[in-house]
């Protein structure tokens, strides 16, 4: 089984086919787009998306459109997250932001344009499926549309964008975040793109998941929580030349974080009990076609409890 460097490999060059020639008036919106990309990254939510889809028995192929429109989605949220008017940081991934290379408005059009493009990509799947030479295939793009649904709203309002607008604002209060913001922060800015990567990944494989899907459902928004955490205490004591980002920051911008409330020891221990809840529910998935996918997925989030970047 290939391992989970082995599968960012697979990932980076999958993307790179979707990526678009810098050329054209728009020239240096697509050198931001793709310098934002080919910036690096772990890609765990394509790995898991492309995981998820085998685990269900998914036509690989159907996946890669997929798996670039996901990375394409969450790296534009990186891009918008480092913007002076959030986070504020000069280094990403290892390199200048995309505002500190390419400047603020760039940037934020650049964010803009990865959206879009990963819902071009993922539509125009869906078209493609749906009028297939060899035949209509109505039930067939049933897949595409349901993937395309959950990452629509994982990223939007009930995901991502409205995970990131109550950080923003507890920024600025002066006290501590309560249990129960800090849980609607991380379940919507972290574990709603790593949900809908599972679950879009889950529904390409076909009709045969079932049941599962509150199951995927429930690891993702654990085994998020968990990630979440391990990102706030990497930005206390992790190592810039490895994390690729500066350190430091969250106190610098006066953010409460679970770390900043529990405590690292307290969060090692919520690390360790969200990634057990999250690997029970894989672990009691029913309709899993690829057992060795499953194993995969079980060892990655244990992996993940110990990352170093
Ligand atoms: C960073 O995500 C933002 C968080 C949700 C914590 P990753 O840690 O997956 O970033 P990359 O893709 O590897 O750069
Ligand atoms: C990130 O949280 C969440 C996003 C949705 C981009 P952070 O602000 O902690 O992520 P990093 O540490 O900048 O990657
Ligand atoms: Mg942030
Ligand atoms: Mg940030
Ligand atoms: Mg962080």
């Amino acid at each position: 089984m290939k391992t989970f460097d082995d599968r960012r490999k697979e990932a980076d060059q999958i993307i790179e086919g979707f990526l678009r020639e810098e050329k054209g008036y728009d020239r240096t919106l697509i050198e931001a787009m793709n310098y934002s990309i080919r910036a690096g990254g772990k890609r765990l939510r394509p790995v898991l998306l492309q995981s998820f889809g085998r685990m269900y028995g998914a036509d690989e192929k159907r996946l890669h459109p997929f798996m670039a429109a996901i990375e394409m989605i969450h790296t534009y949220s990186l891009v918008h997250d480092d913007l002076p008017a959030m986070d504020n940081d000069m280094l990403r991934r290892g390199k200048p932001t995309t505002h500190a290379r390419f400047g603020e408005a760039m940037a934020i059009l650049a964010g803009d344009a990865l959206l879009n493009e990963a819902f071009t990509i993922m539509s125009d799947e869906t078209k493609r499926t749906l009028f297939a030479e060899d035949g209509p295939l109505l039930d067939e793009c049933f897949g595409e549309v349901y993937a395309t649904s959950f990452i629509s709203k994982y990223a939007g309002v009930d995901g991502m964008a409205g995970g990131q607008s109550l950080d923003v604002e507890t920024d600025k209060l002066g006290r501590d975040v309560t249990g129960e913001e800090i849980h609607y922060i991380y379940l919507n800015k972290t574990s709603a793109l790593l949900e809908a990567s599972m679950l879009a990944g889950a529904v390409l494989g076909g009709s045969g998941v079932g049941k599962d899907i509150s199951l995927i459902a429930s690891a993702g928004k654990d085994i998020g929580f968990a990630f979440q955490i391990r990102d706030d205490i990497l930005d206390i004591e992790g190592d810039e030349s490895i994390i690729g980002k500066e350190t430091g920051q969250d106190k610098r911008n006066g953010k409460s974080t679970f770390v900043s409330i529990h405590g690292i020891e307290e969060s090692e221990a919520f690390i360790r009990d969200y990634t057990e809840e999250a690997k029970t529910h894989i672990s009691n998935l029913e309709n899993v076609k690829d057992e060795e996918e499953r194993i995969f997925v079980l060892d990655l989030f244990d992996a993940l409890t110990e990352r170093n970047h």
